[in-house]
């Protein structure tokens, strides 16, 4: 089901090598994220005068915000070469031994959904972050013993798209945070701007806007309804992207007026209707829904509270006023009941972490 999502933030095979070609390829040309675009400025600059590697960075955030371009970005301008690899890509320790025994000085290394690695793994990455050393076991048995090899200076770049599923120790060993945030409208449209001119497509200021304003605050999600809309107004209309170009191709994808598509809908209508609006878990919902729990979570969820349509509470998710007036269904009684008498808190564990 997830392939033919169009919404989703998750990225495509195909789309690859379309993707490089709208990549930003310098920190001027990325839109948005200014304040982490400040801080890499000073840091990278910094950097470059003392002649030292950049400090490790840990990028968070949903799928499609643009963490791997930045990675990408930040190592053009420390003027390095990048390695790119996944946690799941590293399968054993000595897989991980060998990428950084192949390093060169200054080389930054990127470790994409690096909450998947393996706890052996990890283990290997600990000395290699803090003291740019391998610890290798050599012998078996008694006469085992390790030895130390010194590996180049190298900055690390991980990637994930929840920085609360990495164990404390790895998440302490990078020296600069950046949770990357869901982008403006005028941001997107921006995007939009400049992807229609790689891509030698027309369009108006007003079908801009539109695409922009579905396209849920994510790049990737603006780039690839910005190709759909093309195709339709290349057989539909002049091939112009006007508004009512953009609103019926949008339409026909089922992408609604605020970028919801039918499987948000979907959680949406089952909070409301199955459960009453009362709070539900993660693992129910993604029971009832048939959806992976882990696409709730990382995909669905993040717009939806973006657009404080959910919130998180100590009992589970509910939906907000704000997302049944989207919905046009009638809020349930015992949920008003419940809200009035304070017993629905919006204080969580989850909330503030997040908030962090
Ligand atoms: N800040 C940005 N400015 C312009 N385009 C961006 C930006 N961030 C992402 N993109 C576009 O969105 C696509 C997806 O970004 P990517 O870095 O692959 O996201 P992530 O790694 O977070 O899933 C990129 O190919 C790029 O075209
Ligand atoms: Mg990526």
């Amino acid at each position: 089901m997830e392939e033919e999502r169009l919404v989703t933030g998750g990225f495509k095979e195909q789309e690859d090598e379309q993707e490089k070609s709208l990549r930003p390829k310098t920190l001027n040309e990325y839109v948005g994220q200014q304040v982490v675009k400040d801080s890499l400025n000073i840091y990278i600059q910094a950097a470059r005068e003392r002649h030292d590697s950049l400090d490790h960075i840990l990028l968070y955030g949903p799928p499609g915000l643009g963490k791997t371009t930045l990675a990408a970005i930040v190592a053009a301008e420390m003027g390095q070469n990048i390695r790119v690899t996944s946690g799941p890509a590293i399968e054993r320790a000595g897989d991980l031994a060998s990428l950084l025994t192949n390093l060169s000085t200054g080389d930054v290394l990127f470790i994409d959904e690096i909450h998947r690695l393996s706890h052996a793994v990890e283990e290997v990455l600990y000395p290699a972050m803090e003291d740019f050393a391998l610890d290798i076991m050599i012998g078996k048995g008694p006469s085992a013993r390790s030895i130390r090899l010194d590996l180049p200076k190298f900055t690390l770049i991980g990637a994930t798209t929840r920085a609360g599923s990495l164990s404390a120790p790895l998440r302490d060993r990078f020296g600069i945070l950046f949770r990357l945030q869901m982008y403006t409208t005028e941001e997107l449209m921006q995007i939009i701007k400049h992807s229609s001119k790689v891509l030698s497509i027309q369009c108006e200021e007003d079908g801009i806007r539109e695409i922009a304003r579905r396209s849920r605050g994510t790049p990737r999600i603006v780039n690839r309804l910005l190709r759909r809309v093309r195709d339709y107004a290349q057989v539909r209309g002049k091939g112009i992207i006007t508004m009512d170009m953009a609103r019926e191709a949008l339409n026909l994808l089922q992408v609604d007026d605020l970028g919801l598509d039918r499987v948000d809908r979907e959680i949406l209508t089952t909070m409301m209707v199955k459960f009453e609006g009362r709070p539900v878990g993660l693992d129910t919902l993604a029971a009832t829904t048939g959806e992976d729990a882990v696409t709730i979570e990382d995909v669905v969820e993040p717009y939806l509270m973006q657009l404080g349509f959910i919130m998180r509470t100590p009992r589970g998710r509910i939906c907000t006023r704000a997302a049944y007036e989207h919905m046009k269904l009638p809020m349930p009684k015992s949920y008003v009941q419940e809200l009035a008498q304070g017993q629905i808190s919006m204080m969580d564990e989850e909330v503030k972490n997040e908030n962090q």
